[in-house]
């Protein structure tokens, strides 16, 4: 079958004041813009405050937007929480869900997570589904038992394939510098096929986790990596842009 789109995407996490977080997303669709046609996509996930001013600056560009968490709710009574379909009213494509840090930084558990993919889908957005192994799991031996788990509990049934993304994030590599050897991104990036059975060829597989401009060559060399899901290394512009060039 043909080589799925690529996809990288830059998640801010909460990182960005409006001056730095505008002129940061204007240098990567300067960049983008410079680089047209482009022959893959690429997506930016700054903080909910910035959303509406970024989404303003990159009207035009290649460069698409994101969101990093959303409620199950498209409305309601939920102090602090913003819903789907409020990312969708600032022009937001995609969004981040089941991300580590929500999952250890905020109890999430993958039945809610499958409640979020379910609502930020039925809203229009595309979802990255973020799955991963800790270190004491990597250590155990469990990580394909994990993903597994992790990855069948945090879909909906009525899961919609052409809204679908998978971030496989080892936990252990977030933000310490340590990335897997690509080999071992390719062993989880197959399982993860396997595990969404007939969907499986047609969804986008990224890997996550301490990419930088140095080792995105060789992890984006395997055709099992269909992208990349970038944290720190999305903060800076040109480095962020040394990244996504490796999608081509
Ligand atoms: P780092 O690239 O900073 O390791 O973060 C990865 C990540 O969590 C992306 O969602």
């Amino acid at each position: 079958m043909a080589r799925r789109r690529r996809l990288v995407v830059g998640n801010w996490k909460m990182y960005g004041r409006l001056t730095s977080g505008l002129v940061l997303a204007q240098d990567i669709a300067e960049q983008a813009e410079a680089a047209r046609p482009l022959n893959f996509d690429i997506v930016l996930c700054p903080p909910a405050t910035l959303t509406w001013a970024i989404g303003e600056a990159l009207l035009g560009t290649p460069v698409m937007l994101g969101g990093q968490d959303c409620h199950t709710a498209n409305h309601g009574a939920y102090t602090g929480d913003l819903s789907p379909a409020m990312f969708v009213d600032l022009g937001c494509r995609y969004m981040i869900l089941g991300h580590s840090e929500r999952r250890y930084g905020h109890g999430e558990t993958s039945e809610l997570i499958a409640k979020k993919v379910e609502a930020a889908q039925l809203a229009g957005l595309t979802t990255i589904v973020c799955v991963g192994e800790t270190a004491e799991e990597l250590k155990a031996g469990s990580t394909s038992e994990i993903i597994e788990k992790q990855l069948r509990e945090s879909l909906p049934k009525k899961v919609k394939t052409a809204n679908l993304v998978v971030a496989y994030e080892p936990v252990w590599a977030i933000g310490t510098g340590q990335a897997p050897e690509p080999e071992d991104v390719v062993t989880v990036h197959k399982q993860i096929r396997e595990v969404l059975g007939e969907i499986g060829e047609t969804v986008r597989v990224l890997y996550g986790g301490s990419v930088t401009p140095a080792n995105a060559e060789k992890i984006l060399a395997e055709e099992e990596v269909d992208g990349v899901l970038v944290g720190s290394a999305s903060l800076n512009a040109d480095g962020f842009w040394a990244i996504a060039e490796k999608c081509q």
